[in-house]
């Protein structure tokens, strides 16, 4: 056997990796090399990234100025792994955080350092309400996801995760998200909040993403998120927002929520936060809220260096590149081209979306169609990922510093894809 095709053979996986392994069964290939929005298999294959590792290389693969820092740090015998000792590169993250991000945007927030994944600082976020308010209730959302820890589980929504915990997942109303369709949002959050029979203890926080990503790219509204915020004012309650996914600029601005002009009391981040794709996640907490005792919330992995020195290079690089309106610029190639040359494909398909994130929704058609579309695309060169309700929505995401000549290469592929799969299913 030549040397490629032993690196090609997926055996290894399938004899010896668990069966819970997931998006390799979408894209069966072995992954070698990634450059921007270009990812390579062994046998030197290209596929356009349009899934940005879900949403955690938001800057693209190997970006060029952030690896640069990140090499620079790793060869000069800095310290790699401190729990939550200070370190030079905590500081310089924190600094560039604060000084780049928050102070420009008037936020004030202490920087917590959670263990590196977005469940764990879910988990965190829940705990920190918890104990500010003495109360255990928390509200989420019909569509949410929030990671796949048992505190987190309990606030996601999609029935194979839930169906993963295999314990009781408590303590948590459900209530339906904005645009969901027969129901008003904020009439039904009201009424479970100030009904006196609603049978709802009044809950520690209202926790939501802006944009529900794993949820089919639900765009809540600058208003429902303004309405939910007056609420949690009203009420005392903590507000909660999941910055994972569409943080760091996805949505057009560097937090998700700014479109609304609100304040959230915590901010979830993590996925792109590091921003060369290595673990990471804060919480950012209002000064008053921020009463955990030291080590209440530990973890051995909170003090990865090389993610603050990524996480500050890549700050810097959605300032000095401007990527926000980039973002905003290259988002109307987008919506342009699913308005103008996805939908007349079939007038049953829907799009939604806002910045770096679009969903096609085969709802009306058949969902099992989406699927069909990842696989069809994965065949013609391009990588993208379902989401939503029945998996029937067909997520288009992008790193935000795509190409405008690859993204349209990217958006051809997906043209190309909807109408070979709709012209198989209508033979
Ligand atoms: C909005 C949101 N919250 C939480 C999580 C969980 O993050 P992690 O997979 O790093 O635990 C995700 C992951 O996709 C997410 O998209």
């Amino acid at each position: 056997m030549k040397e490629e095709n032993k690196m090609a053979d997926k055996t290894v996986f399938e004899q010896k990796e668990s069966q819970v392994r997931s998006y390799c069964r979408k894209y069966p290939v072995v992954f070698d090399k990634a450059l921007g929005s270009e990812l390579y298999d062994v046998d030197s294959n290209r596929y356009i990234d349009f899934l940005a590792v879900a949403g955690s290389m938001n800057y693209g693969h190997n970006n060029p100025e952030i690896k640069k820092a990140v090499l620079d740090y790793l060869s000069d015998d800095r310290i790699i792994n401190a729990l939550d000792m200070y370190t030079c590169a905590k500081a310089e993250f924190i600094d560039t955080l604060d000084s780049l991000i928050l102070a420009p945007r008037g936020l004030d927030y202490k920087i917590m350092c959670c263990g590196p994944t977005g469940t764990n600082a879910i988990e965190a976020a829940i705990k920190l309400a918890r104990k500010n308010t003495k109360r255990t209730e928390i509200i989420a959302f019909g569509g949410a996801f929030h990671g796949m820890t048992l505190g987190a589980l309990s606030l996601t929504t999609d029935k194979v995760s839930r169906e993963g915990a295999n314990v009781p997942l408590t303590n948590v109303t459900h209530v339906p998200f904005d645009g969901t369709e027969g129901l008003d949002s904020i009439k039904y959050l009201r009424w479970v909040l100030e009904d006196d029979h609603s049978g709802t203890d009044k809950p520690a926080a209202i926790i939501l993403e802006t944009i529900q990503a794993e949820g089919g790219i639900n765009v809540a509204s600058a208003e429902w998120l303004r309405e939910v915020r007056k609420i949690c004012d009203e009420q005392g309650i903590v507000m909660i927002v999941d910055d994972i996914q569409v943080g760091n600029g996805r949505s057009g601005d560097f937090f998700s929520f700014e479109r609304a002009g609100i304040v959230p009391d915590i901010v979830v981040l993590s996925k792109s936060i590091s921003g060369f794709g290595m673990p990471m996640a804060i919480i950012l907490i209002k000064p008053e809220l921020d009463i955990f005792r030291p080590a209440e919330h530990n973890g051995t992995f909170r003090g990865n260096q090389l993610s603050f020195v990524g996480g500050a290079a890549g700050i810097r690089y959605f300032v000095q590149h401007d990527i926000g309106n980039e973002v905003k610029r290259k988002a109307r190639i987008i919506e342009d081209f699913l308005r103008n040359e996805i939908l007349p494909l079939d007038s049953r398909l829907t799009f939604r979306g806002i910045g770096f994130i679009w969903g096609i929704d085969f709802n009306k058609i058949a969902p099992a169609l989406a699927m069909e579309c990842v696989h069809t695309a994965f065949d013609n060169g391009l990588i993208c990922e379902v989401a939503g309700r029945n998996d029937g929505v067909l997520k288009i995401m992008p790193a935000l510093t795509i190409s405008d000549d690859i993204l349209k290469e990217g958006l051809e592929i997906i043209k190309e894809t909807i109408s070979q799969v709709i012209k198989n299913n209508t033979k």
